[in-house]
């Protein structure tokens, strides 16, 4: 099934209406027609052929998702070419997880990314992303996917990689767009892409936050008002890391670990300082850049947020 534009094709990159392909050869046949007449469509002469850029997402697409849009649509240019996938992804669901709950609405989605730049969504059902069921062979993310976010969910970033590679292949995007909120996932690809030698530029795209603090996230819809309220302990932990940037590594910790202690009805799963290339926990003694990372449960719904920090050491009063 495809669904097709009204949207006239000489319209701004980002005014279209995104043309929705569902398999392989619908896929296929929109890069085939892109390339063939998007660039003259859009003829800018001086614009060159543009660039085709990705984001990968599992819908229920927030504020977060349309700025990795728009950004893509930036990287791209006016005639290149901006392709959105949404795909829940069961392979980075652990057990007792949300994937049977996670929230669904292609339709929705589709109405929100009106406007923003997008030409293409990619949403593919799981037999045209794993047509042999569950893959024998997976990318593993290494020691990345071990600590921190991989010690609270074994194997989540193995299959994050997993699907992100496999719709790079499908895809085949020169640059493909991530948001910072997911750190540990950023650094990750990365580090794939380094190491597998993948042929796409990876770029970070800042969190997008609530006037009050709170990362965007699809899951925040599961909070109630309360639970949205005590939420806010995570970005106002980050902040007083932050304010204690040259207190050292420790001082940061126990700015933020302070703001934590005092929230109620907040679980925290981990709140580290670390090394943003390696994720290891940076020493007592570090200076430099360094990310501060922090996992919690507010009521049944788990968080994750961060901020990057330029530690210096403590400086002796
Ligand atoms: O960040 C997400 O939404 C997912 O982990 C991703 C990258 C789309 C892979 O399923």
């Amino acid at each position: 099934m495809s669904t097709r534009t009204q949207t006239p094709p000489d319209a701004e990159p980002t005014q279209r209406t995104p043309l929705v392909v569902r398999t392989r050869s619908e896929l296929r046949d929109a890069q085939l027609r892109w390339a063939l007449t998007g660039p003259l469509e859009h003829a800018d002469p001086d614009a060159g052929p543009g660039q085709r850029a990705v984001v990968m997402t599992m819908g229920a697409l927030h504020d977060g998702h349309l700025e990795l849009v728009r950004r893509a649509r930036a990287e791209a240019g006016p005639s290149g070419q901006v392709l959105v996938t949404i795909f829940v992804n069961p392979l980075q669901f652990g057990a007792g997880e949300d994937l049977a709950t996670y929230p669904r609405d292609l339709d929705g989605d589709v109405a929100k990314l009106a406007g923003v730049g997008a030409d293409v969504v990619f949403a593919p059902t799981l037999d045209v992303v794993y047509p042999d069921g569950d893959p024998v062979v997976r990318v593993s993310a290494g020691h990345i996917g071990e600590v921190l976010e991989g010690e609270s969910r074994p194997g989540h970033l193995d299959g994050v990689l997993t699907v992100v590679l496999k719709l790079m292949h499908l895809v085949r995007p020169d640059v493909a767009l991530f948001g910072e909120k997911d750190a540990q996932q950023l650094l990750a690809v990365r580090r794939m892409v380094r190491d597998l030698e993948v042929p796409v530029e990876v770029v970070g795209v800042a969190t997008v936050r609530e006037p009050d603090g709170l990362a965007l996230s699809s899951r925040n819809a599961y909070l109630s008002a309360d639970e949205r309220e005590r939420a806010l302990a995570l970005s106002r932990a980050l902040r007083a890391g932050a304010a204690a940037a040259d207190r050292g590594a420790a001082g940061v910790i126990n700015a933020a670990q302070q703001v934590l202690d005092g929230a109620d009805g907040v679980v925290v799963d981990y709140l580290a300082l670390v090394d943003p290339v390696t994720v290891q926990t940076v020493a007592d003694d570090f200076s430099g850049r360094a990310l501060l990372l922090v996992a919690a449960r507010v009521g049944t719904t788990r968080l994750i947020d961060n901020q990057a920090i330029e530690v210096s050491p403590e400086v002796q009063r």
